[in-house]
This record gives C-alpha cells, sequence and structure tokens, in this order.
C-alpha cells in the first residue's frame, strides 16, 4: 500500500447495501474472555484488523493457544490468573488503547515485571486512569512515577479497596477494574459514570454475578470477585463506530441510500444516532434481535434534504466518543451552528482528536472556535470545496484518515491522504467498501 492516497472527484449518489467489519471493542474483550475461560471459545465473524493482530499476538505471548480454523478463531482459554508469567516479557499493544489498558489488569497477580509497549501515538496516552486503580490492587508500575507508555507491571501486595469511582465515563477504565475483579475473592463495587457496557454484558453471557443498579449518569457495579467460567461461541456483529463512516457519505451525498446490514445497536454505543437524528437525518431499523446481551440489526439510512445544527447535550459523550470526528464533519454543512462541549477525552484518544478537527476545519475553511473541552461550527449548508488540500501528521489516527476520505468524497477539492494504511488499525476493508458505493481514489 502506497503511503498516501490521492482523491480528485466528489462520490455520485448512490443506492448501496454493505456489511461494515466486526465490532472493535467486541473483538478484542471476546479474545480475553475466550483466555480467561476454561476449555476452548469459538469466535466467528472476528475482526481481523490490526489492533486484533495485536490482541492474538499479546495473549500467545502469555501462553494462550489461538488458531483460526475455517473462519473460526479457537480461544484455549487457560483460566484466570493461569498465564504464563515469562521474565523479560515484553508485550506490543501496537496502536490500542483498548488491549493496552486491559491488559495490565490480567497482569495484576504476575510475579515477574511484564513490560507493555506501544506505537507513537500509544506511548503518548495516558495511563494513570488505570495506574491508580490496579494499584489498589496490588500491581505495582514501573519506572515509579512514569504514566504513559513502555512501562512494566508486577504483583507487589494484596487488594486493598473494594469501591472504585471511575468518573470518566471510561469503559476501558471500568472493564480493566472488572477483570481485575476476578483475580481476588472480594466483593467490589464500581460507580461508573455510564459508558459501552460490553464488558457487563460479557459478565452477564458468562453467568459471572453482576449485579447492576443504574440511575440516569451513573451504574453501580457490584461484583462478587474470584469466578471460573466456561468457554464459549461468539458471533460478533458489525461496528456501529465504522458504520458511521459510510452513514455520513450517505448524508453527505444528496439522494443517496445506504443499508448497513447486522451492526450492533447497543444503547451505550447509540450516540452519534441519536445525534443525527436531532441534526434532521431519518433511520430506519430493521431485523432486529438480541444476542448475548447485545442488539443487532440492520440501519438503513437516507439523505436529508437538510441538515440542522445541535447543541449536542453532553449526555450524549460517551455513547459518541469515537464518532465525533464524523459528527463534526457533517456539522461543517448544517444550516447553522453547532455546538460540542465536555469533550476532554476526545484529546486522550489516538490523536488529541478535537484539537486535530479545529485544525481540519481551518484547513478546509470553517470557521470553528474550540477550548480544551469544546468546540463551536458555523456550519455553511453550501459548502463545496475548490483547491488543493493535504492530510498529514496526525499521529497516523485510523479515524482522522477516513474522516477526511469522507470529506474529501463529500466537500469537494483535490486531495492528498498521507498514512494511508492506518484505517487497518480498526476497519481493513474501509477502502474497498468505499469503491463498492462508488468512490474514487487512486
Ligand atoms: C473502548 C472504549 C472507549 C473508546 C475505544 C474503545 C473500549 O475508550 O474510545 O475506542 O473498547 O472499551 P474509553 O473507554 O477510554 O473512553
Amino acid at each position: 500500500m502506497k503511503n498516501s492516497i490521492i482523491i480528485n472527484s466528489k462520490i455520485k449518489s448512490f443506492n448501496k447495501q454493505i456489511f461494515v467489519d466486526s465490532d472493535k471493542s467486541i473483538s478484542i474483550r471476546s479474545l480475553i474472555f475466550g483466555s480467561l475461560a476454561t476449555g476452548n471459545s469459538k469466535i466467528k465473524n472476528l475482526l481481523e484488523s490490526e489492533d486484533i493482530k495485536n490482541t492474538i499476538q499479546s495473549l500467545k505471548k502469555l501462553g494462550v493457544k489461538i488458531i483460526k480454523k475455517k473462519k473460526v478463531y479457537h480461544v484455549n482459554g487457560l483460566g484466570i490468573n493461569k498465564f504464563k508469567y515469562k521474565k523479560n516479557l515484553t508485550i506490543d499493544a501496537g496502536n490500542s488503547g483498548t488491549l493496552a489498558r486491559l491488559l495490565f489488569s490480567l497482569l495484576i497477580k504476575s510475579p515477574v515485571k511484564i513490560k507493555i509497549k506501544g506505537d507513537k501515538s500509544l506511548s503518548k496516552r495516558d495511563f494513570n486512569r488505570i495506574i491508580i486503580p490496579l494499584s489498589k490492587f496490588g500491581a505495582k508500575f514501573f519506572p515509579k512515577n512514569k504514566t504513559n507508555l513502555p512501562l512494566s507491571i508486577k504483583k507487589n501486595g494484596n487488594i486493598n479497596e473494594t469501591k472504585f469511582y471511575e468518573k470518566k465515563g471510561s469503559a476501558q477504565v471500568k472493564s480493566a477494574i472488572m477483570l481485575a475483579s476476578l483475580y481476588y475473592s472480594k466483593k467490589i463495587q464500581i460507580i461508573a459514570k455510564k459508558s459501552r457496557n460490553h464488558t457487563e454484558n460479557f459478565f452477564k453471557f458468562l453467568k459471572i454475578p453482576i449485579k447492576i443498579n443504574s440511575s440516569k449518569n451513573i451504574d453501580k457495579i457490584n461484583l462478587t470477585g474470584a469466578q471460573k467460567f466456561k468457554s464459549f461461541a461468539y458471533d460478533v456483529p458489525s461496528d456501529i463506530s465504522s458504520a458511521l463512516f459510510f452513514v455520513a457519505l450517505a448524508v453527505l451525498t444528496k439522494k443517496s441510500k445506504l443499508t448497513l446490514k447486522n451492526v450492533n445497536i447497543n444503547y451505550s454505543r447509540m450516540g452519534s444516532i441519536e445525534i443525527l437524528k436531532k441534526m434532521g437525518v431519518k433511520f430506519i431499523f430493521k431485523n432486529k434481535k438480541r444476542e448475548k446481551g447485545e442488539t443487532i440489526s440492520d440501519i438503513i439510512v437516507k439523505s436529508p434534504k437538510q441538515i440542522k445544527p445541535i447543541d449536542c447535550p453532553k449526555s450524549m459523550n460517551s455513547k459518541a466518543i469515537d464518532e465525533f470526528l464524523i459528527i463534526f464533519l457533517i456539522a461543517t454543512k448544517a444550516k447553522g451552528n453547532s455546538y460540542f462541549k465536555g469533550l476532554s477525552e476526545l484529546n486522550q484518544k489516538e490523536s488529541p482528536r478535537l484539537k486535530i478537527a479545529s485544525k481540519f476545519l481551518n484547513l478546509i475553511g470553517v470557521k470553528n472556535i474550540s477550548t480544551s473541552d469544546s468546540i463551536k461550527i458555523y456550519g455553511k449548508s453550501d459548502l463545496n470545496l475548490n483547491g488543493n488540500f493535504s492530510m498529514k501528521n496526525y499521529l497516523k489516527d485510523h479515524r482522522v484518515f477516513m474522516m477526511t476520505v469522507v470529506a474529501a468524497l463529500t466537500l469537494g477539492g483535490n486531495w492528498k491522504i498521507y498514512d494511508a494504511d492506518c484505517f487497518k488499525t480498526s476497519f481493513p476493508s474501509f477502502l474497498k467498501l468505499i469503491r463498492k458505493v462508488g468512490g474514487k481514489y487512486h
């Protein structure tokens, strides 16, 4: 693959049906739960992206056998705290914050130091968010006082806390605490700002005791500690976060219609759809079914006549956290000004996405005012670009790349977009599907 792609023409109106790649959060969790189960778990439709390849490699380094037979991944679970903790082991989490943060929770009882490293982007991200809770489970991190990768972990004591507060709305932090709870026979309570609930769904599906008391913004999660669970079969649905790039293509291309098949529409992931509904986009859901706590459906979307601006409620933030770049892009074509706030977590992603979004809007001449946690976007419903644009230096953030491709195909202009293979982190079929709906690039 070349290091850049060129886009010189807008996509024409289309009417297509596509399957986007499988859910990244669920794919990582299915491999992790499979490795902690006893017996052979079988996972169908596992996402085959770079983050997932790194998950498989990491678990293999810890002694878990994972093989692919006829499209199905077989994970030979070792049970809890049964990994092969080898001296001087370094695990490479690549670009994946979810993988690195959840891996640390699986290593809280390692008798030897195990090091986790990541790529340039991941090495800039905050790990204090898991160092603080996992230290309370008796883990120690090295070097002391460092809060970014590479970091090593080792058991250094016992659990000394059973009540945890998760105030950022981070599913990774919540999930790390939940997985760590499996290593000690103690009742544990997590008082968590709401975030995606796939780990909770796995607990329920695997019959690991869990009780959740929900209020408007908070979930009180009660866990009973050390549990064994049996191997399982899982069929991973498509990822709503990947689907959104194609939803945006349809929304921004007049007279278009798109059917996305078999997408996970878990309520805790539906913020982007709720936001777009408020912006005047209509959706139809067909063939809905419930599987293992998740809700799966086909989604049909048509381009609206007009896009409305939005003052986006903060309650949407964690439910749409991975989709904001694409929502900001749609807001550029709204008839009026949109406002998004309380989004400092966006700057903690694969790149500082709020800052990058503002830079991108400046590049395409869309007025915006941004702070460390908010952005106001001055929409222009007749926005149409001419001239040359080049997108580079965005820390190879897969979602920045894909958003830029959608912008180039819908707003016009001649584009050169660098780091043209980074989409493989989460959505390896992205460019193939772009061609399928009629997008041209070379
Ligand atoms: C994820 C949680 C989110 C999200 C990430 C995947 C997960 O991060 O941005 O892409 O699978 O738990 P935070 O939990 O840090 O918000």
